[in-house]
């Protein structure tokens, strides 16, 4: 067509284009008419061909293909797709600036623990990684050794005593250790109306032999938020919303790799059947009940008193990226 032959485009098409819609020639695209269950979805993969983003395009594809051979593999009724839809758009309305309902969909999927294990292989003596969950803040206080996380009377006190080492053993001073949990009901801070500042999360800095010491509460097993749609999706499915008890510890220090783990409790109901599967047995500890008269004395305490000790090990930059270069290589000769 000549430029005297062009119209001037609608103002509905000059508002695609205003707004970023590419200006394709569309006698150059592939023929999508006539799609059947066996065509549609090669008919998708052409009409994308021109992504000019290698990895969008292959991850776009690969979902495309996958949708469509589960709806053709259930042969899926459209009153289910638009169930799913719905469920999907009420998801996305329970979202606010303090609730990420995707999230927890992720999550309760078993998505967010299987993204998060892909991401972070480690050397085998380097302690695992496991979900962050949504209750992470910015804004934990500074506190010092033997300080406390926890306000008065949040829980039955805890001593938690941390070790940060390398994979040869060696101790890491001035790591930062982040650490949050519920109180003793089982609510994060955030979850209160009208929170006011941080409580039981606290920000501490490892000492020269790798140390860090502060007191928290014995964490306690606790819901997800089951008050939306997940909430919904887990009852139908008949299944619980529980954690287990767990205490949330981020350890970052210079030249390694940021860890975010847990804590999770021996003997917890929900040990095995966590609702967002968050649990590694590396990462099942056990809380002492202390006795001895000095230790109470060392740390101004009666007897007895709960005491919490682990090791974290950390990768470093070099391990870790060895790692990762080790899997791909794996990956690549499959
Ligand atoms: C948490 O441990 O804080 C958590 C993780 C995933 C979903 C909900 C809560
Ligand atoms: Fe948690």
């Amino acid at each position: 067509m000549s430029a005297a032959q062009r119209k001037a485009p609608s103002k509905a098409v000059q508002l695609a284009i205003d707004a970023g819609a590419p200006t394709i020639d569309p006698s150059t695209l592939p023929d999508v008419t006539d799609i059947s269950p066996e065509t549609v979805t090669e008919s998708v993969i052409a009409i994308n061909s021109q992504c000019k983003n290698e990895r969008q395009k292959f991850l776009i594809n690969n979902l495309v293909r996958h949708l469509h051979d589960y709806a053709r593999e259930t042969n899926l009724t459209t009153e289910e797709w638009m169930t799913a839809i719905q469920f999907l758009t009420a998801t996305g309305q329970k979202c606010s600036s303090i609730r990420q309902e995707f999230i927890l969909l992720s999550d309760v999927l078993g998505v967010s623990a299987l993204v998060d294990s892909i991401n972070h292989a480690r050397p085998p003596n380097a302690t695992e990684n496991t979900v962050l969950g949504p209750f992470f803040t910015e804004d934990a206080n500074d506190i010092d050794q033997q300080g406390s996380i926890a306000s008065e009377g949040k829980g039955d006190p805890l001593l938690v005593t941390l070790r940060v080492l390398d994979t040869q053993g060696r101790p890491v001073p001035g790591a930062r250790v982040e650490t949050w949990e519920t109180d003793a009901e089982g609510f994060y801070d955030t979850q209160y109306e009208g929170r006011t500042g941080p409580d039981c999360r606290g920000r501490l800095k490892t000492q020269e032999d790798g140390v860090c010491e502060f007191w928290a509460v014995v964490p306690v097993a606790y819901p997800i938020p089951s008050d939306g749609p997940v909430g919904s999706l887990l009852r139908s499915l008949h299944r619980h919303v529980f954690r287990p008890a767990h205490l949330h510890i981020m350890v970052d220090a210079d030249r390694f790799e940021t860890l975010t783990t847990a804590l999770y409790l021996e003997g917890d109901e929900y040990i095995k059947s966590d609702a967002v599967f968050g649990v590694k047995r590396s990462l099942i500890c056990k809380i002492d009940r202390v006795a001895d008269e000095a230790e109470a004395k060392k740390h101004a305490k009666s007897t007895p008193f709960n005491q919490l000790k682990w090791d974290f090990v950390l990768a470093s930059k070099e391990e870790a990226d060895l790692v990762r270069a080790e899997k791909m290589e794996k990956m690549r000769l499959k």
